[in-house]
């Protein structure tokens, strides 16, 4: 006999809503036009189900608001960062934290603290903001992600993987002296939200090792990646994501973290590290750029907040339900014939642009294009992830040109329901079926820094 299905649910119910403000085409029309066509730049009271982002736009448990109350703010040594301190060396296992006001506040101090000019920093795929801080400390990111990971039809398992080929030949052409770190993130963000196999990271562990080289681990989506692990990697079932993210972290030698993702707080971040004299350098330097080691940037309710997040966040049930909501949405738009990223990552379904616009070129900017037009039907938001985030070769001036050209429907965590999801579907299977008669954008404006944030855009 078959077994009768079981449907994933969510592990809470909902004691207080936030209502939303539903538009009109023409309302959103003006808005996409004020923004530059760039949804960084919508006002979010135009936005109806808002998928931009996963960071920060989590809901807080009654857990997480009651321990807001009791934030102790103190300047110095405040109790809430000893509870922090605690959670993280519990969770995680490493030694030592340094609080951070989001990820990219310790992806600055560990850049600073480690790497020299000249230096190289493999990395399982770049992102955005830890690329640009290797770049300002004088380093040069080197990808070193499998292949797989650059080809949104692969059904690889784990197309977060380091090719560690690449990294050996890395480090035969310039010396392990000049590998600052590997740059190791779980849950690969720009890939698609594609896990890390442990196999890999054990040999990867071996192998840096053997020529002395750190592992920095980005952890910012870890519980996401351990869950992937236990329903996809041998030996790992009857093991607990608890369990699985700690053996994660146990093999490399400190991290960064956006606790704005996995974590569930709408702010917040830390730099971890397990070598107590790196440690003290990061605790002299946060103070010249978030505040005292002892609260770096937040205030003592946020790190109270983070510390029952992070619990929260390692619980079977809670993860479950989190990428059950995910692949709910993913399954839906693979059976409409929806070009995206497979398989379905952690933290959003990531359509593939230049398959969903084959008819424009990667300078017409298709992922940016389809954003705004999802926008415009039905007040979705989402991101692009392409060329435009890819950014330019500092030396060259060119633009990246990335393998991926995605659009990231990202979804919050505890935050939408599964009608919101189907909302979103029936959304992008509109604009899929008049994709043929969608045109290209051109860039009106381009800033300095991460240009994705506030480009701005005018139809062809
Ligand atoms: N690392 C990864 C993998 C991230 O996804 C992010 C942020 C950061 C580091 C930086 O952390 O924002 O707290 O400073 N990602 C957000 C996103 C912005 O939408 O994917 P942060």
């Amino acid at each position: 006999m078959k077994t009768p299905k079981r449907s994933w649910a969510e592990p809470y119910k909902i004691k207080m809503v936030e209502l939303v403000h539903m538009t009109s085409r023409e309302e959103r029309e003006k808005a996409l036009v004020k923004a530059g066509y760039n949804t960084f730049l919508l006002h979010s009271k135009d936005v109806y189900i808002d998928l931009l982002t996963d960071s920060g736009t989590s809901a807080m448990s009654d857990r997480q608001w009651a321990g807001m109350m009791t934030g102790d703010e103190a300047y110095a040594g405040s109790e809430n960062f000893y509870h922090l301190e605690a959670a993280i060396r519990k969770y995680y296992g490493y030694k030592h934290v340094v609080p951070t006001h989001q990820g990219r506040g310790a992806e600055n101090i560990i850049s600073k603290i480690m790497i020299k000019p000249g230096d190289i920093i493999p990395g399982n795929m770049y992102f955005t903001t830890t690329r640009l801080h290797q770049e300002l400390a004088g380093g040069t990111f080197a990808d070193i992600i499998i292949d797989e990971a650059h080809d949104s039809l692969s059904e690889h398992p784990f197309k977060g993987n380091a090719d560690i080929g690449k990294l050996d030949k890395l480090v035969k052409e310039h010396g392990a002296k000049k590998i600052a770190y590997v740059s190791l993130a779980t849950s690969v963000n720009m890939a698609g939200g594609q896990p890390v196999s442990m196999q890999n990271l054990r040999e990867l562990r071996a192998y840096t090792l053997k020529h002395k080289i750190k592992i920095i681990h980005d952890m910012t989506r870890v519980a996401e990646n351990a869950y992937f692990i236990k329903v996809r990697e041998k030996g790992y079932q009857n093991k607990s994501v608890q369990e699985i993210v700690k053996e994660i972290c146990s093999l490399t030698d400190g991290a960064t973290m956006s606790a704005k993702k996995d974590a569930l707080v709408n702010i917040g971040g830390f730099l971890a590290l397990n070598d107590k004299r790196l440690y003290d350098e990061a605790s002299n330097l946060v103070v010249v750029y978030e505040g005292l080691h002892t609260y770096g940037g937040l205030a003592g309710r946020d790190m109270e907040a983070m510390a029952i997040g992070i619990s929260e966040s390692v619980q079977d049930d809670h993860i479950r339900a989190r990428i059950g909501q995910v692949e709910y949405l993913g399954h839906q738009l693979l059976a409409m014939g929806v070009p995206i990223v497979i398989p379905i990552g952690g933290h959003g379904i990531f359509i593939d642009a230049k398959r969903f616009l084959p008819h424009l070129k990667q300078t017409q900017f298709p992922a940016q294009t389809l954003a705004a037009e999802l926008y415009l039907d039905s007040g979705v938001r989402t991101m692009e992830r392409g060329i435009v985030s890819a950014g330019r070769n500092k030396e060259t001036g060119e633009h990246y040109f990335p393998e991926l050209e995605l659009v990231r429907l990202t979804i919050p965590r505890r935050v939408y329901t599964q009608a919101h999801m189907d909302v979103v579907a029936e959304s992008v299977n509109e604009v899929f079926l008049r994709r043929k008669k969608i045109k290209g954008l051109k860039m009106t404006f381009e800033p300095q820094y991460l240009r994705f944030f506030q480009a701005k855009f005018m139809p062809l």
